[in-house]
Formats: C-alpha cells, sequence, structure tokens
C-alpha cells in the first residue's frame, strides 16, 4: 500500500520579529507588533499544522533578522534541490547564510542562483499542477525565475505584479490542486490576469477587502485550508466546493506584510 508522506514544513519561531525597517507597504516602524502576541498566534498556527497532520522542522531564530520567521522566502524547493533566495532588499540579505547553512546541514543539494539574480523563493514561485507560476517586479527578477525553471525543466509562466501591497506572489495566488487556484485579479497586470484564466481552469476571485486581509496567503493541505481570520466570503466559497477552512489570527505578522502561506515553507510535495 502507499501511504502517502506526512506534509512536512519548515517555520521560524518568531523571537526576534520585529518591524525594524520598511520594505513593503505594510510595515510602519511606528506600529509595532505586540511580542507576547506575536508569539501566540504562531504558536496557534503551530499546532494547527500538527494537529492536520503536518510535521514542523524548526530553524533557529536569529537576532537582527526580524523577517526569519517568514521562511516562505527562504527558498524554492523542489524534490530534493534547494534553490536559496537572493534578496531583493539588504535589510533581509542576511537570511541568506542562515537559510543555506539550514538545508546543507538537512542534506539538501543547495543551488545559489546567479548574483546578479533576485529572487525571494516561494514567496514568488509557486506550482500549480506542473508548471511554475512566478510574480516578478517588486521582489524576484524574470531572469530568475527563467533561470529556475530551466534547472528543473518545467514551463513558467511570469506573472508581472502591479500593486505594491501585494508584492510576493503568495500575497495574492494561491493553487488548491492542479485545475484551481485562488487569485485577487487586481494586483495582476492584464496580461497576467489573461494567462491565469488561460491556464487556471477553476479560479476563485477574492475580493479586496478579504484580500488585503491576505485572504490568498492560506497554506492548503489537501482539502484543509488555514488562513488568517477576517476571509468569510473565501472561506464559504471554499467550503461550498468541499473545502475545510481553519481561520486563525495572525494581525500581528500582517504588520510585517505577511501571513499563514509566508510564515511556512513547503518541504515536500
Ligand atoms: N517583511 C517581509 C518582507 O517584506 C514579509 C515577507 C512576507 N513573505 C511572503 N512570502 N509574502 O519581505
Amino acid at each position: 500500500m502507499n501511504i502517502p508522506a506526512s506534509p512536512r514544513f519548515l517555520m521560524c519561531p518568531p523571537d526576534f520579529f520585529k518591524i525594524e525597517y520598511e520594505i513593503n507597504p505594510w510595515m510602519n516602524k511606528d506600529v509595532q507588533n505586540d511580542r507576547a502576541n506575536s508569539i501566540a498566534q504562531w504558536k496557534s498556527l503551530h499546532s494547527l499544522l500538527k494537529q492536520l497532520g503536518s510535521e514542523i522542522e524548526e530553524i533557529s531564530p536569529v537576532a537582527g533578522l526580524p523577517d526569519l520567521v517568514f521562511t516562505a522566502n527562504a527558498a524554492l524547493v523542489y524534490e530534493n534541490r534547494a534553490f536559496i533566495s537572493r534578496f531583493r532588499h539588504s535589510a533581509r540579505q542576511g537570511e541568506e547564510p542562515v537559510f543555506t547553512e539550514w538545508f546543507e546541514k538537512h542534506d539538501w543539494n543547495v543551488i545559489r542562483l546567479p548574483e546578479d539574480m533576485s529572487f525571494e523563493g516561494a514567496g514568488d514561485a509557486l506550482f500549480c499542477g506542473d508548471t511554475l507560476f512566478a510574480g516578478y517586479i517588486f521582489r524576484s527578477e524574470v531572469q530568475a525565475l527563467n533561470w529556475i525553471a530551466e534547472q528543473i525543466d518545467k514551463r513558467v509562466i511570469p506573472l508581472q505584479l502591479t500593486n505594491e501591497q501585494f508584492y510576493h506572489l503568495d500575497t495574492c495566488f494561491c493553487p488548491l490542486n492542479n485545475e484551481s487556484a485562488i487569485y485577487y485579479p487586481a494586483a495582476f497586470d492584464s496580461y497576467a490576469q489573461a494567462a491565469l484564466q488561460a491556464q487556471i481552469p477553476n479560479l476563485i476571485e477574492v475580493e479586496p477587502a478579504e484580500a488585503g486581509r491576505f485572504a490568498c496567503n492560506a497554506v492548503v493541505i489537501d482539502k484543509q485550508v488555514i488562513l488568517n481570520t477576517g476571509c468569510p466570503k473565501l472561506e464559504e466559497r471554499l467550503r461550498a466546493i468541499g473545502y475545510q477552512t481553519h481561520a486563525t489570527p495572525l494581525d500581528e505578522f500582517l504588520k510585517a506584510g505577511g501571513s499563514a502561506k509566508c510564515l511556512t515553507l513547503r518541504l515536500n510535495a
């Protein structure tokens, strides 16, 4: 019998999570996160994923790297390969050696992109079926996305992002299965919208208010969807097509421009 492996995720406890700089429109140094509440929200997400049958690997937090909690940006993982991010902003570049070391220690085949290409991992590169959907402009560059697609011999669909509030692809697009995804159309240019419509048969549109609650930044485990609170319409639509939804408060992380999906990196398919 073929027993499917449990989903595995990489997470980083928020011990040093703070708003220390401003590199996206959500971040404002005058609006700091509450430390105790950040830890409580992170722990609730962690235990929810465990309850749903996941295994969680933890990377140790590092003082001075407040955004290390957003492990979706560590790398793009494909089979046993980890394509380590090259962050656009110097504020996050100190995370690269930390993530590199973790992947090396855990026996991944670690791959560094050419130096002149910025790329922010699973934040901007998501598989839907066998195709790699890749967001660019704010953080990742199209050359980097093409370079990776060539290395793994996959088709890539580059999607130009247009709204700085939705600066990573995973803030406005979330594959559910091979033919379905959630998305926020206004975050994409018209070519990207047309490409998504042409490639993905079932697209669920998120409305602006819920997109602003990072509805698209959801973690999907089979028929389970884990997302921030405040997205009741999307939850209702998902339930109507057979998904179970699990809302968990993540407002502290929204202050840095992240939510459920950004706080996790799926390590197996
Ligand atoms: N403050 C972080 C940044 O601006 C948030 C990253 C959110 N991650 C994500 N995968 N969308 O880089």
